[in-house]
């Protein structure tokens, strides 16, 4: 079989010591769940502005959190796919190895990845928007919407169209893109900012930068490398491939 990365991208990619990886939906796509842009993505069946933005939760919290809910029970239901396990791999591979993700899933947790920022938030956990409690997606209260003791709604400890990022983890990962030797993109159209700019930070930083996607990307032309098909079998085929230019420990 042919080499999926040029040997050169390999044997730099092996020698890095501080790596990120920047992941979008399409990572979990082999885990059952959808993407947002794809053609039987998300937003091709339901409006973005119906659903995620403060303004929706105000005009129909019932829809919305019943929308997130869903989406949570599908998520507890999936489980972490190739793609995933390789990244989580890698930890024996790097002395830093970060994974930033988009996802609100928690499915890089769940595959073994120790350091990973949430940049949209999560699914996993709900907060009341008007104290500020917090309670597990899993433990919400019955009714719908879901109302907190203080009676205000809980609403998911996601990022919202309109709002903005978690400060802490988007300065950690900022720092992290801009002093790493690798980044790795992995299922993310790139479209959506401010997170899509972490790939420009790391490019600036000189870092090698490898898109694995089976779209073309607006990112594609400015990657080293570009792995064109599914996360799931490029990421383990390309962990192959760098392993024979690992020294042994
Ligand atoms: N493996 C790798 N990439 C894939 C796969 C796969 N199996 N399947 C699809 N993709 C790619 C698509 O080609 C597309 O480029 O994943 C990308 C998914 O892009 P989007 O649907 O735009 O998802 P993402 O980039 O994560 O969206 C960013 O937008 O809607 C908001 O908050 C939401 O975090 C999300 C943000």
């Amino acid at each position: 079989m042919s080499l999926l990365a040029p040997e050169a991208v390999s044997r730099r990619a092996a020698a890095a010591r501080r790596a990120v990886v920047f992941t979008g939906a399409g990572i979990s796509q082999e885990s059952g769940l959808g993407t947002f842009r794809d053609a039987d993505g998300l937003w091709s069946r339901f409006r973005p502005e119906d659903l995620a933005t403060p303004e929706a939760f105000a005009r129909d919290p019932e829809r919305v959190t019943s929308w997130y809910i869903e989406r949570f029970e599908q998520a507890r239901r999936a489980e972490p796919n190739a793609g995933h396990r390789a990244i989580a791999s890698w930890e024996r591979w790097f002395p830093s190895l970060v994974v930033v993700t988009q996802n609100v899933d928690r499915l890089h947790h769940r595959s073994g990845s120790s350091d990973v920022l949430e940049l949209h938030g999560t699914l996993w956990t709900w907060r009341c928007a008007r104290c500020g409690a917090k309670r597990d997606a899993a433990a919400l209260p019955e009714q719908r919407p879901p109302a907190c003791v203080c009676g205000g709604i809980f609403r998911p400890d996601v990022v919202w169209f309109g709002e903005t990022l978690p400060l802490a983890e988007f300065d950690r990962a900022a720092a992290e893109c801009r002093r790493a030797d690798l980044f790795v993109v992995v299922g993310t159209s790139a479209t959506v900012w401010p997170a899509a700019g972490l790939i420009e930070t790391a490019a600036a930083g000189g870092a090698l930068i490898v898109e694995v996607n089976p779209e073309a990307t607006p990112l594609s032309g400015a990657a080293a490398c570009v792995l064109r098909g599914p996360a799931g079998e490029m990421l383990p085929r390309w962990s192959r491939e760098i392993e024979r230019w690992r020294s042994p420990a």
